[in-house]
């Protein structure tokens, strides 16, 4: 079911547009909210009363409507949502996507979202070939847009070939991939926050993390239906919704929770877990003048590395173990030789120097790094957003690797 849930649907101009109804009628049928945006092209396919008719929503066509955009901005129109279709996506609009081209409502509306995108290509096998068109979907897949089909079968033009649109009820599955619970039944442990380790009852060791990415992903799993237990040192953040929390201090009770929380299906550590922690506790509160209060005497020693003993588990290691690698240089080649030295499976490698203001902040740019027994390490880069975005991002990344096969 996906009640309540918005889709934006760009309807661009292709013969395959009349499956876009019953697309249209499909979605509403399983609970969506569909808000139809028709390019002019697309208007020469299918009328703006079939589709409002069907969608029970008026039909978004013009950039520069003076009604539209008194009603509903571009701008709202393309972060109301909680997914954007594109079907059919022609050669044309999938070009203009990569290149960000702006020169109508759907292409605005494109190049305006921080929502995800699902493209449904349609085209003449030949274009669909077109040395072009790969590179501009490789490109958009690369950057996180996500594709259903073209399917191999009869063309438009009496041709046979790959090109035709997926079937609106692929198409569906798809949305419902992303949106629909595709986590349901997966257990998740995500570890955020800094940990404090005392020096004595009044002082401790910590770090600048403020919680808000490993938080966001929390919520951003349990989202999507995952069954999600947050371990996480002092934050302010609130606890997310649906998750249950669990808090700790130190890195030693971090771990120690974590690996109570197990068996999970995913693991992802967050958490700016300090490297070390003072070989003993005082007691009391130190007094000025305590030598052993002194710098030189502050003896530390090297904390557990959670993530690295969550990926070398033998009975029950999460079948995907993810872990971040913040750097202030060198930040994809530090993160290529985590992957390897801690076992895990992907990396969020991000830039936290100074100028980013990444530590603490609200925003951040992640290159992520898979590891594949196969094909080697993989990268991608995600754009600079919203700690909250690439959360949802990284669980639908997650969803689709784990969630068809739970
Ligand atoms: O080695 P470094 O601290 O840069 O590695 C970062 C990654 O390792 C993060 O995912 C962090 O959550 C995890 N980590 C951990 N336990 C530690 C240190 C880091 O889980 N003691």
């Amino acid at each position: 079911m996906l009640s309540n849930l918005r889709v934006l649907l760009i309807i661009s101009g292709g013969i395959a547009a009349y499956k876009s109804l019953e697309l249209i009628r499909s979605l509403k049928a399983e609970g969506a909210h569909v808000r139809p945006i028709l390019t002019k092209a697309g208007r020469e396919f299918v009328t703006p009363l079939s589709v409002s008719s069907l969608a029970r929503e008026k039909v978004h066509e013009d950039l520069f409507s003076l009604t539209d955009e008194s009603e509903i901005g571009h701008i709202r129109l393309a972060r109301e949502t909680d997914l954007v279709v594109v079907a059919p996506a022609t050669a044309d609009i999938l070009a203009k996507m990569n290149h960000g081209i702006a020169d109508d409502l759907a292409t605005t509306a494109l190049l305006a979202t921080d929502r995800p995108i699902l493209v449904a290509p349609a085209m003449n096998s030949r274009m669909w070939e077109n040395a072009a068109t790969q590179c501009n979907i490789a490109n958009l897949k690369s950057h996180g847009v996500m594709t259903v089909g073209p399917a191999l079968g009869e063309l438009a033009e009496g041709e046979f070939g790959i090109g035709r649109m997926a079937e609106p009820a692929e198409i569906l599955l798809a949305v419902e991939a992303v949106l629909g619970n595709p986590l349901s039944g997966v257990r998740a442990l995500v570890t955020s926050g800094p940990t404090y380790e005392p020096i004595d009852p009044i002082r401790y060791i910590a770090n600048r993390s403020s919680g808000k990415q490993g938080h966001a992903i929390a919520g951003a799993c349990a989202r999507l239906g995952a069954d999600v237990t947050l371990v996480t040192g002092p934050s302010t953040e609130a606890e997310p919704l649906g998750v249950s929390t669990v808090h700790v201090e130190t890195a030693r009770d971090m771990l120690r929770a974590c690996i109570d929380a197990l068996p999970v299906d995913f693991a992802i550590c967050a958490a700016a877990v300090s490297d070390w922690r003072p070989e003993s506790v005082h007691g009391q509160k130190l007094k000025k003048g305590q030598a052993a209060a002194l710098p030189a005497n502050l003896r530390l020693v090297e904390n557990p590395d959670i993530l690295a003993t969550l990926a070398v588990r033998e009975n029950d290691r999460p079948k995907l173990v993810i872990g971040f690698a913040a750097e202030t240089h060198d930040v994809v080649a530090y993160a290529r030789a985590k992957l390897a030295s801690k076992g895990c499976d992907w990396i969020l490698a991000n830039d936290v120097s100074a100028e980013t203001g990444t530590f603490g902040g609200d925003h951040n740019k992640i290159h992520l790094l898979t590891r594949d027994v196969e094909s080697g390490v993989g990268i991608e880069e995600w754009p600079q957003s919203s700690k909250r975005d690439i959360a949802a991002r990284l669980a639908e990344r997650v969803a689709r690797v784990l969630g068809a096969a739970a």
